[in-house]
């Protein structure tokens, strides 16, 4: 089953609503220069929830292929929560994609899998497809457990999902050694943990879920390696940090193909 690739932008706490509309104007002015066909490879842009509205009026405005998301959710449909953003409040918006569980969440904010699992869970029954993440830190890779740690994530994140959430989610292993750092896994160490996510969700569901189930990598991914990694078989994507807050840097990540 072919697998479309998704190549998602995490801003992070960077660029304000002005700069954001700038940004998404002149990517989608990039690609289009370089006539990239979305329907080959999916390119998203999460940003900052100040952000999404300045987003979607220019995506709607200019009838623009690329996605939006947000970068968290809660798991409260309203109420007393303050700082919390609903997923009706997304979807209002319009957004396609919501990313859950980063590994800073969970670093600064102490967010577990089984959280994770109910904040992807939220996202779906709103219609918002949740980018899962998972990944080990240098520690757990240096003792060689990382593929059993990073199962062992997956296993929670998913344990609410039914296999037909599951198979329009998308999961992304980024290890946490690799973000920000510049120090980018192999791509052979890239396959060793998505070929195990998808080996482990055949196993939780059935054949066909993990078949369609996307997963991307992330850390340190820019135009000069991503080609590597998606050579390998069940990369679907990557979730890029730094090089997506420069239009022309992204583009080159979203035209891989050529
Ligand atoms: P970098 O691409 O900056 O390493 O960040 C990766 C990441 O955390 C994307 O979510």
């Amino acid at each position: 089953m072919a697998r479309t690739p998704l190549m998602a932008g995490n801003w992070k706490m960077n660029l304000d609503h002005l700069e954001a509309a700038a940004l998404v104007q002149k990517l989608d002015w990039t690609l289009k220069d370089l006539k990239h066909d979305f329907s080959r490879v999916e390119a998203a842009v999460i940003v900052p929830f100040t952000d999404i509205r300045s987003v979607q009026t220019l995506v709607e405005a200019d009838e623009m292929k690329i996605k939006y998301g947000a970068q968290d959710v809660s798991v409260h449909d309203a109420g007393a929560y303050t700082g919390e953003i609903s997923t009706a409040m997304l979807t209002a918006l319009g957004c396609t994609y919501v990313v859950v569980g980063h590994s800073e969440r969970r670093e600064y904010h102490g967010e577990t899998s089984q959280l994770v699992g109910q904040k992807a869970k939220k996202a779906l029954d709103a219609g918002l497809l949740p980018i899962m993440c998972c990944g080990e830190a240098l520690e757990i890779r240096k003792a060689g457990t990382h593929v059993q740690y990073v199962l062992g994530q997956v296993e929670e994140m998913l344990s609410g999902l039914t296999a037909e959430e599951v198979a329009k989610s998308v999961i992304a292993y980024e290890p946490i050694w690799a973000i920000g750092t510049g120090e980018v896994a192999t791509p052979e160490n890239a396959q060793e943990v998505c070929g195990a996510i998808r080996t482990k969700v055949a196993e939780l569901f059935d054949r066909a879920t993990a078949d369609a189930l996307r997963i991307q990598y992330g850390g340190s991914v820019k135009s000069a390696n991503v080609k590597d990694i998606m050579a390998q078989p069940d990369v679907d994507g990557a979730l890029v940090g730094g090089a997506s807050l420069k239009a022309d840097e992204f583009a080159k990540i979203v035209t891989y193909l050529g």
